[in-house]
Order: C-alpha cells, then sequence, then structure tokens
C-alpha cells in the first residue's frame, strides 16, 4: 500500500495563546516537535478573523520548518495574495463562514467552479499544490480535478459524528480519485478511536489531524500524541 503522511494542524496552540494575549505556546515551536515526533507535515488554517493563526505565524511557521506546510485558506482574493507572497507546499481550499466553529463542511466546488478555477489556476502557476476539501460526493470530485486541483481532501467530519453509511462513501469517494487524477487525502474530527478505518483506505496518501492531537497533548505531551496517532495509522495499512 502506498505511504501514508500524517499532517499535523496546529492551529489550536495558537488558540490557546491567543486566549491569553500572551506569546506562549508558540504554533512554531508546536510545529517543530511534531515534526521531530515524526509529523510529516504541518498544517495551518488563515481564518479570515485570524482567530488562531495570525499572519506573523504563517511567516514564521513558512520560514522555519523543514516540512511541507498546507496552507489552508478560504477561496478569497486576499487569501490567494498571501499565498502567492507565502509560497507554501500546498494550498487547501476550504468553505469558510464566520460564525462557525470550524469548518462544517466541504467547499460546493461543482456550485462555484467558474469563480474557483482561475484562482486554482493563479496558485498552481506559482507551484503550488492546490487541494479542495470536499464532501465525499462525485459531483465535487468530479468538479475538482476539472478546474486543475491536484488534490481533494475528504471531508471526514459526518464520519466522525457516526453518520450512517458514511465510511462507505468515503471509501467509494477515495476509490475514485484515481480515475479522476487526483491525489486523496482526508481529516476532520480524527481521533485515537475513529482513525483506523480512515487509514485503511488504500488511496487516502494524507491525513490532516489537529484539534485532537493538541487536546491530548495537554495529557500526554504532544510528542506522545503525534507518535501514538502514527502507530495507528501504520497498523491500520498493515505495516
Ligand atoms: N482538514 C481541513 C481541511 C480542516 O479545515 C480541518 C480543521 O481545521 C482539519 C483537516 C483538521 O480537523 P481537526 O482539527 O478536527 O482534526
Amino acid at each position: 500500500m502506498k505511504p501514508q503522511r500524517l499532517g499535523v494542524n496546529v492551529d489550536h496552540v495558537a488558540t490557546l495563546r491567543n486566549a491569553r494575549g500572551e506569546a506562549y505556546p508558540d504554533p512554531l515551536l508546536a510545529a517543530q516537535v511534531a515534526i521531530a515526533a515524526g509529523a510529516d507535515g504541518i498544517t495551518i488554517h488563515l481564518r479570515e478573523d485570524r482567530r488562531h493563526i495570525r499572519d506573523a505565524d504563517v511567516l514564521r511557521i513558512r520560514g522555519l520548518i523543514d516540512k511541507p506546510l498546507n496552507f489552508e485558506m478560504a477561496a478569497t482574493e486576499e487569501m490567494v495574495e498571501i499565498a502567492l507572497r507565502t509560497r507554501p507546499h500546498g494550498c487547501c481550499l476550504v468553505p469558510e463562514k464566520r460564525s462557525e466553529v470550524t469548518t462544517e463542511g466541504g467547499l460546493d466546488v461543482a456550485g462555484h467552479r467558474m469563480a474557483l478555477a482561475p484562482m486554482v489556476g493563479r496558485l498552481r502557476d506559482a507551484g503550488i499544490r492546490v487541494s479542495m476539501f470536499v464532501d465525499p460526493d462525485w459531483a465535487q470530485l468530479e468538479a475538482s480535478a476539472e478546474i486543475g486541483a491536484a488534490v481533494v481532501e475528504l471531508h471526514t467530519g459526518a464520519y466522525c459524528h457516526g453518520r450512517e453509511g458514511e465510511l462507505q462513501r468515503l471509501v467509494e469517494a477515495a476509490g475514485l480519485t484515481e480515475s479522476l487524477g487526483l491525489e486523496c487525502h482526508a481529516g476532520h474530527g480524527l481521533t485515537f478511536d475513529n482513525v483506523g478505518p480512515i487509514a485503511a483506505i488504500p488511496e487516502i496518501v494524507e491525513l490532516n489531524i489537529g484539534h485532537f492531537l493538541i487536546a491530548r497533548a495537554i495529557f500526554d505531551g504532544l510528542p506522545a500524541a503525534v507518535q501514538r496517532m502514527k502507530a495507528l495509522m501504520r497498523a491500520a495499512r498493515g505495516e
């Protein structure tokens, strides 16, 4: 089976920092510690309201980690400009409503392909690998391929909330990605308890996991949380 990478999302280290307006805990340090523990990449989401990651964090993390940076962003002109200036390894386009607590559903690529296509083109022309965060739905996969995305990240939130049939939908969607020429990633809501069946899907080559790992780090430390997640992923793939 193809190797599977773990991208660690450090947004909520910044959430904790911002709660007190101090300089700690530092999301850059968290990124470096996660990498030392085996993370294959780092994910950050610069939200429109800057509620966790801030502009200065993006520059520091981009400049000071030695693994790929996956930059999650809303499909807005402001974010495209920041991405073009920062040149992360990858950009993942996500839906963003100011009031939502987290990214609630996938991006409607099929419904907005005309608006999204030029943004994908500009990022791709700059050498950035572009990903679309979508629900496991054929129309979204097909539209993502059509507008030139290299990757789809399948939204695992509904599966993690126990929605019936959702694992099967994810398995089927992942199975369709190769024929569309898309690399397949997955994420949202994954924990030690629910990661196994997702990690076992052969086409999925990257999982992006944040909130659970940072929460777990409070009790076990970040290196132990990252190491255990990677061990569970490997076990699920029979490694
Ligand atoms: N992937 C994407 C595209 C996301 O928006 C998020 C949440 O920021 C994650 C993965 C990680 O989700 P969680 O923090 O629930 O692990």
